[in-house]
């Protein structure tokens, strides 16, 4: 497999060590699938998180097979020996900057049970895969995450170190599960450069999120902006580092106002594309929750 490196500062051995670690922190067992029952107990879990008409299902333990074979990825969290979260991921390949291609894992799904939420066990399934992956020579992991769910804004860019490196406006077309039906499927592509020192600092826990003021203090400016009546304002700024406001919670808005959810999908959507697309990138979130995005140069 031809690899770039990126700065490679985390062996494979220490990143097994730190995914078990953090399993260990959140109250779970997390390991990899590999027999057709284990993938169906997967696809429950994920049918569950992102419930379907019915009758459908979001990946058949057919394909999981298919994709494992051909060396993706599969993995479970368990508690109490019951399987409460669960992540696939399969090989991907994509161009660098200078044209030359990169053999990444791209991570598709990672979903916990309702009741499982914000006790580190998406961080726990992130970290196994990252061993997992530098095991087999990966250095880099992408997904994709809806720029308006805010939790995974924390998860992926402060806890993980990852990079939001392009938006794409409705990446999937029509969705119809419960937590997206409705809503134009816009997306992020976050990489996450799995043996950097930026993903070591992150894991480290010593990275802090920095405050809304303290950035407009040292010039940046607000481009997304919520004004105190609920009002979203696209503002145009000129500063190299820009910060775009985030719903708290934009499952809920989309359940009791779904027009409100339409407002910040395209409000988003014109704050961060037109800068995104050139070039920057979305590399941290303020304690508020405003994502800070900068300017390519
Ligand atoms: C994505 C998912 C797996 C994350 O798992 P998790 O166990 O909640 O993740 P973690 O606890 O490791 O991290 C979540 C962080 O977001 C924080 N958070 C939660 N709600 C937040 C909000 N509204 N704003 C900012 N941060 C928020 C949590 O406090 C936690 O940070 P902390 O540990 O510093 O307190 C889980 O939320 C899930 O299954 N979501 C539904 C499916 C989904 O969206 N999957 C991802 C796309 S494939």
């Amino acid at each position: 497999m031809s690899v770039v490196a990126v700065d490679r500062v985390v062996s494979a051995a220490q990143a097994v060590l730190d995914g078990e670690h953090a399993a260990r922190r959140s109250g779970v067992v997390v390991r990899s699938l590999d027999t057709q029952e284990e993938f169906d107990q997967a696809r429950s879990v994920w049918d569950t998180v992102w419930p379907l008409p019915p009758g459908g299902t979001e990946i058949t333990a057919h394909l999981m097979r298919a994709l494992h074979h051909a060396g993706g990825y599969v993995s479970g969290a368990y508690v109490d020996g019951a399987m409460i979260a669960s992540c696939l991921g399969f090989v991907g390949r994509s161009q660098d900057a200078d044209g030359t291609w990169h053999t990444h894992l791209h991570s598709h799904v990672a979903g916990a049970l309702p009741g499982y939420g914000d006790r580190g066990i998406g961080t726990a399934l992130k970290l196994h895969q990252r061993g997992w992956a530098l095991e087999r020579d990966f250095d880099r992991i992408e997904w994709t995450f809806d720029p308006l769910v805010r939790r995974n804004a924390r998860l992926n860019l402060m806890k993980l170190g990852g990079v939001a490196v392009d938006y794409v406006a409705d990446f999937y077309g029509d969705m119809t599960d419960g937590l997206n039906v409705g809503d134009p499927s816009d997306r992020f592509i976050l990489r996450w450069d799995i043996a950097s020192q930026r993903v070591a600092d992150a894991l480290s826990g010593a990275v802090t999120a920095p405050a809304r003021e303290e950035l407009v203090a040292l010039g940046a400016e607000e481009t997304l902006h919520v004004n105190p009546d609920g009002e979203l304002i696209v503002l145009p700024a000129t500063s190299p580092v820009r910060l775009v406001a985030v719903p708290e919670d934009i499952i809920a808005i989309r359940k009791a106002d779904p027009g409100l959810a339409s407002r910040w999908r395209l409000a988003l959507r014109e704050a961060v594309e037109p800068v995104v697309g050139k070039g920057g990138r979305v590399v941290a979130q303020t304690v508020e929750g405003d994502y800070v995005m900068e300017v390519s140069s």
